[in-house]
């Protein structure tokens, strides 16, 4: 299905172009301006934008995956923190 008329995007390059921008790199925000980007066009009249938004909306992809940060502790986890420590053997 056609999503933007102006530049023949469908909703099959939306799906591809995201599906690709997450496996390239899992923590980028994928925004309306980096898929046109990453299909090498960019937005014309900007009529289709609430279409494209839906159909960027309905893949799962979309959304930047909850991923553990290094040196953080588990959530339930208890840890002393290094300052009160040092400062109690003063
Ligand atoms: S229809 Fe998409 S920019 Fe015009």
């Amino acid at each position: 299905m056609i999503v933007c008329h102006c530049q023949s995007i469908t909703d099959g390059d939306i799906r591809s172009a995201i599906d690709w921008m997450r496996a390239s790199d899992p923590a980028t925000i994928i925004t309306p301006g980096k898929v046109y980007r990453a299909l090498g066009k960019s937005a014309e009249c900007g009529g289709c934008m609430s279409l494209f938004l839906d159909t960027m909306r309905r893949n799962d992809n979309l959304r930047v995956p909850v991923l553990p940060r290094p040196g953080r502790k588990e959530e339930g986890q208890t840890g002393t923190c290094r300052a009160t420590t040092r400062s109690s053997t003063i």
